[in-house]
């Protein structure tokens, strides 16, 4: 018997939208993998560049995060930073020899359940045609030993 595999993936979503459209994601019935792990934090201003790399440390196969249109941030360039951060984990991880694709920045607002879904679902394939982060891998084998 063959074993899917099955991703890990992290989100940190923004209060104000990605959050919110995950929530009406769940009122509209929408069905997304299980696969996302979805931290709601107050704005993705406050997501830093180490809580991406420590969450690929950790053990997730990718991570994203999700936040306000841009123009639209409620703290006004948290969402800009936090594309700077994405971008920069990219290239950090992609030196490395890791995908860069595990890592993405997502825009949405809170009337967006849909596209939540959709979002949850492209990230779970993206990764599952990556296969296992061999970062993961690495501390499984050592936990194992
Ligand atoms: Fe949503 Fe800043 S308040 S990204």
């Amino acid at each position: 018997m063959t074993e899917t595999f099955e991703p890990q993936i992290l989100a940190y979503c923004c209060k104000f939208c990605a959050y919110a459209a995950a929530d009406l994601a769940g009122s509209m019935r929408l069905s997304y993998p299980g696969n996302i792990k979805v931290i709601q934090i107050p704005c993705t201003g406050r997501v830093d560049a180490i809580h991406l790399m420590k969450a690929l440390e950790d053990g997730a196969d990718g991570v994203y995060v999700a936040g306000c249109l841009e123009g639209e941030c409620h703290f006004l360039t948290g969402n800009l930073r936090a594309k700077k951060r994405v971008n920069y984990v990219k290239d950090i991880i992609s030196k490395i020899g890791l995908e860069p694709e595990r890592v993405e920045m997502f825009n949405l607002s809170s009337a967006m359940g849909p596209r939540f879904a959709e979002i949850a679902a492209e990230m779970t394939e993206r990764v599952k045609k990556l296969g296992p982060s061999p970062v993961g891998m690495k501390r499984q084998i050592r936990a194992a030993l």
